[in-house]
């Protein structure tokens, strides 16, 4: 959505600014968080909702009050299934008392059901409730996300999704994405290769709605065939490749997967360890999701080796009816700073810039520098409270592009004409 007025905001105070160490990038390998700068400052906006300065400006239009404040870059969620139909809570009562996903999949519930449910919902519900769910992720601070198909399991359904996608954009403010999930459950009626026939015939329509490729590669989805005959599709249609791996069974993808320039691998928690060096030195992100690992109980990812190897790390919800209805990037942070032992800087660049990079907006979004656009985050306290306060959501106001998309009522004072 455009913005409304235009006006140039300088803020002001702030006692953190956080800066990454070097302007252009288009990732920052895990290792180097420690060069971010979290120091006091400010910046300045253009009237083009650009970032024109690192330091405040006396004449602005308008003034943001940061003071005790940390200034981030918009969080950048980059793997949700938004949108999606309803929800599936009776299934986490389920596994929670001990039914394997596995097994509730193989009963008609899992992605199945949200497929169903998908089918029977209208697009304008289906659209209300995606809205909503962005709105949620506003007042927690994220500025852009990943829209995934997935549950369509048709033809019809897949494109629809994708559509759907397209047309979320249109109610709010964030910047979206669109990936074809088009190989996440065997649709009945099919086997695995018969679907990937049918994701072939779909392609160059789905092509026109979507940049990137994901597939669920596990035992109770796709194989490694399918992963490699994904890739090439991908490829032949100059989309990019990410996928669900390794995530409750070890399944060697990381190979096939790198051998066609992954943008990402999405989960991990199961990988092999001869697969973390190879994904570490190459360009492919490696996308740890911990509230999944935490709502499903499933094995911690390696995150640590995987950084110390030299991996991009990123962290995302993958806010799902199922796995994750989580929509919270502090919540993720916290989950990951308490369980794979990461720093603040990490968790934060690994939802900020590295994030943008697996979206390809790591040219605009991700990071506070002249000239990107002005997705701002104003905590109310110091960032290492994101992850202590473990639950709590520490946004003052967001905003896109220079304009406050929200703003908690108690920091509506911060903001204000010259
Ligand atoms: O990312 N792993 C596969 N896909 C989703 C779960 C989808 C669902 O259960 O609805 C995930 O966790
Ligand atoms: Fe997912």
């Amino acid at each position: 959505m455009a913005p409304a007025t235009r006006v140039t905001t300088s803020f002001d105070n702030a006692a953190q600014v956080l800066l990454p160490p070097e302007t252009g990038l288009r990732y920052l390998r895990t290792t180097r968080a420690g060069e971010l700068a979290l120091d006091p400052g400010g910046v300045t906006v253009t009237d083009d909702g650009r970032i024109e300065a690192l330091e405040p400006t006396a004449d602005a239009d308008v003034h943001v009050d940061a003071t005790g404040c940390a200034l981030l870059p918009g969080l950048v969620d980059c793997h949700t299934h938004l949108p999606f139909a309803g929800w599936r809570a009776q299934e986490h009562e389920q596994k929670v008392t001990g039914v394997p996903y596995e097994e509730i999949s193989r009963k008609g519930g899992g992605i199945a059901s949200s497929a169903r449910a998908l089918r029977e919902t209208p697009d304008d519900e289906v659209l209300a409730q995606a809205t909503q769910l962005a709105g949620e992720m506003l007042a927690l601070g994220t500025t852009a996300f990943e829209c995934k198909s997935g549950y369509g399991l048709s033809r019809e359904g897949e494109l629809r999704s994708l559509k759907l996608a397209r047309g979320l954009d249109a109610h709010v403010p964030q910047t979206t994405t669109r990936t074809g999930l088009l190989a996440h459950a065997v649709p009945s009626g099919y086997t695995a290769d018969t679907w990937m026939d049918e994701v072939e015939a779909m392609l160059p329509e789905a092509a026109e709605h979507a940049d990137t490729l994901d597939i669920f590669v596990e035992s109770i989805a796709f194989g490694l065939e399918h992963l490699d005959r994904m890739g090439t599709l991908a490829a032949a249609h100059k989309l990019r490749l990410r996928a669900h791996v390794e995530q409750f069974s070890t399944m060697r993808s990381v190979p096939i997967a790198l051998k066609h320039d992954a943008r990402s691998l999405d989960h991990l928690s199961a990988i092999h360890p001869d697969d973390i060096g190879p994904l570490a030195q190459s360009e492919t992100a490696a996308v740890l999701l911990p509230g999944a690992e935490f709502m499903g109980a499933e094995a911690t990812a390696p995150a640590r080796t995987l950084i110390d190897a030299g991996a991009i790390v990123v962290l995302a919800t993958d806010a799902n009816p199922g796995t994750s209805p989580i929509f919270s990037l502090p919540l993720i942070v916290g989950l990951a700073v308490r369980r794979y032992g990461l720093s603040t800087r990490e968790a934060l660049l690994a939802v900020t810039l590295n994030a943008a990079y697996v979206l390809e907006r790591s040219d605009q979004l991700g990071s506070i520098e002249p000239g990107k656009q002005a997705d701002l985050v104003l905590l109310d306290g110091p960032a290492e409270q994101v992850a202590y306060r473990l639950g709590r959501n520490p946004v003052a106001a967001t905003f896109v592009a220079g304009q406050p998309v929200y703003v908690r009522p108690d920091a509506e004072w911060r903001i204000a004409p010259r």
